[in-house]
């Protein structure tokens, strides 16, 4: 009954693309091509070059797509000058104060904010959903305890599509919300169970009358025998985390997701590439690697200045992790709600965590540094989060897997724009070849 009801509501909101009346001129060999504009809702405008290579000859060439849209989408608003971010034009202060991570995650997949009744639904949907096959068990028991807990998620997620084949059909709106349902619900499951397994524990399953934070903080930390106790404020600062992580345009897993949706791979195939491109020091790995660099200053006695020195210094191989953004060249506004959430919980759980200091010394020290300040180096949403990840118990190699969870209802969101997009193509970007002209084979026995 519930599935039915969903699925009905499974309707593509349209946006429209404004195609503008100016067009932009690209000369080459003194020959003119004019270029289509399209203006986004919000007014940023692109030049569409998608004809350019038949006119012209020529692609256009833009290292880590620093420049290139790679879609359209309606999904997440980012002004990265101003420090804006919105989920559906709703922005990211309004939800973090009023919303849940599941409020929002209905949200960003739906396109609208729910009724009552629609999230009853959907919180039902996940509750259905929230149990691994049973078969998933022994692939568990293959991985060694050192296993990093990205490595399993990314198996384990790939793993699921074998074991709901009905479910696997790219383009069936029919099966999606149950898919999407399985998909949020297992991977908080998965997660749970990759750390119980790396510590030797026995699993301990979901609850159906948990709601889906305090499930997964009942997954992690209850024993066989007793359950972990929910302290409320615990479970709202993580649940602040998996909202403040649930999307964020094309960045790098996004975008992975995206490319790997468009050969009209199934959800579990596309999610589980999603984590993997999330796992690098660069991207969702930082925050592992905020607290890795704190922990160093703190055990070599440095107050953060040797390291705001080597992070300056080219040749050194390090950077301030934490900070700096691709798109936001201001204060990232996820990073503004962390660090106030992070002085309330450990404030509240009377916390005094060195490494907090630490970190409110090198964000002051670097915001006074002209380097820093030159090339726009902010604050971003990794910087504190892992304080407050440390302050609930969540062991390191956990963080970057709590930004997965948060960040599955971006990538579905945009697995089902991508899925219904009727003009969708396959992506497939070009390259300017940089290797050997012609070179002939040459035999073994004649090789130099
Ligand atoms: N510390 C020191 N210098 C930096 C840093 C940093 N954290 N970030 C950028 N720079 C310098 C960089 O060396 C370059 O200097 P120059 O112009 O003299 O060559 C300039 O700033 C521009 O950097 P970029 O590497 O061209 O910028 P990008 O847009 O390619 O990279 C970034 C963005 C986030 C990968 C980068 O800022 C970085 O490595 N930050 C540290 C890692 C981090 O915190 N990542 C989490 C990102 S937010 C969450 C997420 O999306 O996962």
């Amino acid at each position: 009954m519930i599935c039915q009801q969903i699925i009905r509501r499974f309707e593509e909101i349209e946006y429209p693309i404004k195609h503008m009346s100016k067009t932009a001129k690209l000369e080459i060999d003194g020959k003119s091509y004019s270029l289509p504009i399209i203006e986004g809702t919000e007014g940023e405008c692109a030049v569409d070059i998608a004809n350019l290579r038949n006119e012209s000859g020529y692609i256009t060439l833009d290292d880590g797509y620093g420049n290139t849209g790679s879609c359209q989408s309606g999904i997440t608003f980012i002004d990265g000058e101003k420090g804006i971010l919105r989920y559906r034009g709703v922005p990211i202060e309004e939800l973090a104060e009023t919303s849940t991570f599941i409020e929002t995650a209905y949200l960003i997949i739906y396109g609208k904010l729910p009724t009552h009744a629609e999230l009853r639904q959907f919180s039902g949907l996940l509750t259905e959903n929230e149990n691994l096959h049973e078969d998933m068990k022994y692939h568990f028991a293959g991985f060694p305890a050192t296993a990093h807990p990205m490595a399993i998620l990314s198996s384990m997620i790939n793993a699921s599509s074998c074991f709901y084949p009905g479910l696997m059909a790219g383009r069936n709106p029919a099966r999606f919300d149950i898919q999407a349902a399985r998909l949020i619900s297992q991977v908080r499951t998965i997660a749970a169970f990759a750390h119980r397994k790396s510590r030797g524990l026995p699993i301990i399953y979901p609850k159906p009358t948990y709601k889906y934070t305090a499930n997964f903080l009942h997954m992690m930390f209850s024993d066989v025998y007793q359950d972990y106790e929910l302290k409320p404020e615990v479970v709202k600062a993580l649940d602040l985390i998996f909202l403040l992580h649930a999307d964020h345009e094309q960045n790098c897993s996004t975008a992975t997701v995206r490319m790997v949706a468009s050969s009209q791979a199934n959800l579990f195939a596309c999610a589980a590439a999603g984590v993997c491109a999330l796992w690098g020091p660069l991207h969702g790995g930082a925050n592992q690697a905020v607290i890795e660099m704190l922990q160093q200053i703190h055990d070599a006695g440095d107050n953060g200045s040797r390291f705001i020195a080597a992070a300056k210094d080219k040749n050194s191989g390090r950077r301030l992790m934490g900070f700096g953004h691709r798109v936001y060249k201001n204060y990232d506004p996820r990073a503004k709600i962390i660090k106030r959430a992070c002085d309330q919980l450990l404030n509240s759980l009377h916390i005094n965590d060195p490494l907090l200091d630490i970190a409110k010394h090198l964000e002051e020290a670097a915001l006074r540094d002209p380097y820093f300040l030159e090339r726009k180096l902010y604050p971003n949403v990794d910087f504190y989060s892992g304080i407050i990840m440390r302050a609930i118990g969540l062991p390191l190699e956990m963080f970057t897997v709590i930004f997965a969870i948060g960040r599955m209802p971006g990538w579905i969101a945009n697995y089902k724009e991508t899925m219904a997009d009727p003009k969708g193509r396959i992506s497939r970007p070009r390259q300017i070849y940089t290797g050997q002209t012609l070179n002939h084979y040459v035999p073994i026995d004649q090789r130099g």
